[in-house]
């Protein structure tokens, strides 16, 4: 029937234009092979980050937890200190639990501000937008869904109030070292003198602390890691066997690269869409970095991208830091 038949390269057509398709072929037929993390995060993915949350070696969402926790007041009271009415930006929001912290404090202390979560899910939108005034009676919120630098954009043009924008859950360590100062950059261009940035960095400490993070003994990271092929596999018609694939991670205490890899277990072709891919043993695929710094590293990123620090707040620790950083 003509119309199925339209209806199916209609379908082909929207997957190979889809950037997530793109991003999967250019990554694949480089060498080495690579994949972008950020992909990691569809339903399944957000479920097994939850469960690495809970999961007994990885420690950040804990340590940025007792900071926001044990000294929500001193965070508040500088965020206050920064001047008057304010929007509360969060970019990658989630489920908003660390922020929602802050912004109880802030609501319980009359300050005047309006809560802008930003996130590429539009469920995580939806969500944080129907729970928060339940959670948080009183809270002025507009939820954003999108790139997080066009919606800074559209956030500077719905409101010319002065901007705090939190980045938190060493978000930015899923960069490279160069690719995170230009990041920082981008938002420094997007804000104007006397916005405010808290954003949260891991700390370099105990290799074997942070290795064990990223190769738990569950093998919950290594699920995070092969979900990637799966959605390929769901989302863009692969054929990934993922039983042919382990997960290899390595820290390297030098330059604080925490690196996962899914590494082949055999010659093989895999198909996704119309496109194969050939993997010989043994050969991998670079899925993530998780940068860790020192706090005066994370000082020096700060100064290199026009902020001036004002404030490094730790847990008890000091395995993670939430810096404050005003644009000069
Ligand atoms: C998304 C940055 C919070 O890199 O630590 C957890 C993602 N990867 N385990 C991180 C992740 C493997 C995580 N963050």
């Amino acid at each position: 029937m003509a119309s199925t038949n339209a209806a199916t390269q209609q379908t082909v057509n929207t997957i190979a234009d889809h950037q997530f398709y793109k991003d999967v072929i250019a990554g694949l037929a480089s060498t080495p092979k690579h994949l972008d993390s950020k992909y990691f995060y569809d339903a399944h993915g957000d479920k097994l980050f939850q469960e690495l949350m809970n999961c007994e070696e990885y420690y950040p969402t804990n340590c940025e937890m007792e900071i926001f926790t044990s000294q929500t007041a001193e965070l508040c009271k500088a965020i206050i200190a920064g001047g008057d009415a304010f929007d509360m930006i969060e970019l990658g929001a989630g489920d908003a639990t660390k922020s929602t912290q802050l912004l109880k404090y802030l609501i319980d202390n009359k300050a005047e501000f309006t809560y802008l979560p930003i996130d590429i899910s539009e469920n995580v939108i939806s969500y944080l937008n129907i729970t928060l005034p339940v959670t948080l009676p009183g809270i002025k919120i507009t939820g954003l869904n999108g790139e997080y630098f066009d919606m800074l954009r559209k956030a500077a043009s719905i409101s010319n109030k002065r901007k705090v924008v939190m980045f938190l859950g060493s978000n930015i360590g899923n960069m490279p070292v160069d690719v995170a100062q230009g990041f920082c950059r981008e938002l420094h261009n997007n804000l104007s003198k006397g916005d405010m940035v808290l954003i949260g960095v891991d700390l370099k400490k105990n290799p074997k602390t942070v290795l064990a993070a990223y190769n738990d003994k569950e093998g919950i990271t290594k699920r995070f890691n092969i979900n990637l092929l799966e959605r390929i596999n769901r989302e863009l018609g692969g054929d990934f066997n993922t039983t042919q694939f382990d997960h290899y991670a390595t820290y390297n205490p030098e330059t604080g690269a925490c690196k996962s890899y899914l590494i082949s277990l055999a010659d093989q072709r895999v198909k996704i869409g119309s496109e194969t891919i050939s993997f010989q043993k043994d050969e991998y695929i670079d899925m993530e970095i998780s940068q860790k710094y020192t706090a005066g590293q994370v000082d020096v990123m700060a100064a290199g991208a026009g902020f001036k620090p004002l404030n490094q707040f730790f847990d008890s620790k000091k395995w993670f830091v939430d810096a404050i950083w005003i644009a000069a």
